[in-house]
């Protein structure tokens, strides 16, 4: 598939069920970027594996992230989607960038300083994840990496891993730019911290109404009565509304500032546009579901395109390091 689109790629890890921040912080910015330009998407297990390891739960969640991509409407014709842990080539450069990199860059990385802090034990595999990243990104020549804003600090890491090689070896690697959408940059849990699987406090893209509903109206709020003036500005419940309320958010915001809606109000009203904004994601995603042969030759379709790739660049750069066929 050549193109003079220019490239973009991102992951996302198997690492539980798809929320309505990953879709917003970098799903659905991909539906637009799949016409502009060249895109890769991938399942990164190899990452998971840190957290994940347990084959069963590692495939089912492999499989589900595939189908996630796909139900929100990425086209397996324009974009190209595979596993991460079919091409063993993020593996390789992933050792020889290891050998180029400080000690003290992957001490400053906010994943595995958060699990010192945290006092949890950190594997080898968390510590050297933003390499892992790295040859993730730089393998295709990826000038553009969606991400949300948390991954800023490992795509500017792979911009520096780019640089050492190409000052070490010779230019080799594209500096790749990260794309955030600062508009949605974090999007609030139903706790008001960033919504995260590691908080439980998700509203699931593919979570039954049922369920999203109950969620809703669990959302954190302060304690001002039905007839009270409210700040939109400060309430996790607006903050969802500016999401997913877009046509009557003005109005929203009026009974808000006035003190003509309740909270109560204001979350049936969010569950229900939340409803109906995810309904044909959650549609398509019922029929891929009760088609997976479909999708595994999606994949294998995608691991074709994307390992040819991977194979040629990292043919270059076994022979940068004089790693040459003997
Ligand atoms: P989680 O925090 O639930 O473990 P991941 O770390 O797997 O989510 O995130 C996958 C992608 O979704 C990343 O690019 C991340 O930046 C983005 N993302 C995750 N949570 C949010 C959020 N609350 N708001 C915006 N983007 C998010
Ligand atoms: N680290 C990313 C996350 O936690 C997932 C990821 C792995 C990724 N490799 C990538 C994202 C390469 C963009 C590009 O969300």
């Amino acid at each position: 598939m050549m193109s003079d689109k220019k490239r973009l790629i991102t992951g996302i890890k198997p690492t539980g069920d798809i929320h309505v921040g990953n879709y917003f912080g970098m799903m659905k910015p991909l539906l637009e970027f799949q016409d502009s330009h060249e895109t890769f998407v991938f399942v990164a297990d190899f990452h998971a594996l840190n957290q994940v390891q347990n084959r069963e739960e590692m495939s089912r969640l492999s499989l589900e992230i595939a189908k996630a991509y796909l139900a929100i409407g990425l086209d397996p014709e324009k974009v190209t989607l595979f596993r991460q842990s079919d091409v063993p080539e993020h593996a390789e450069l992933t050792w020889i960038f290891n050998t180029i990199t400080p000690m003290a860059t992957l001490e400053l990385a906010h994943a595995y300083k958060d699990a010192l802090a945290k006092g949890k034990p950190a594997n080898v595999g968390l510590f050297d994840y933003p390499i892992l990243m790295s040859a993730d990104i730089l393998l295709y020549d990826s000038s553009f990496v969606p991400v949300g804003s948390d991954q800023r600090q490992h795509v500017e890491i792979a911009r520096e891993v780019a640089r050492d090689f190409n000052r070490i070896f010779g230019e080799t690697f594209v500096e790749p730019k990260e794309i955030i959408n600062d508009s949605v940059a974090t999007v609030p849990g139903t706790d008001g911290r960033k919504m995260s699987k590691s908080y439980d406090n998700v509203i699931g893209l593919f979570d039954s109404e049922e369920e999203t509903k109950k969620k809703a109206m669990s959302i954190v709020t302060d304690s001002r009565g039905a007839d009270e003036p409210k700040d939109p500005d400060t309430c996790n419940v607006f903050a969802l509304h500016k999401l997913f309320s877009e046509s009557s958010l003005p109005d929203l915001e009026k009974r808000y500032r006035d003190g003509t809606i309740s909270y109560k109000e204001s979350k049936e009203i969010l569950a229900q546009n939340i409803n109906n904004y995810l309904a044909p994601i959650r549609e398509r995603k019922r029929a891929l579901d009760s088609d997976e042969a479909s999708i595994l030759a999606i994949l294998e379709k995608g691991v074709a395109r994307a390992r040819k790739i991977a194979q040629e660049k990292m043919n270059i750069a076994r022979e940068k390091c004089g790693f040459s066929r003997i």
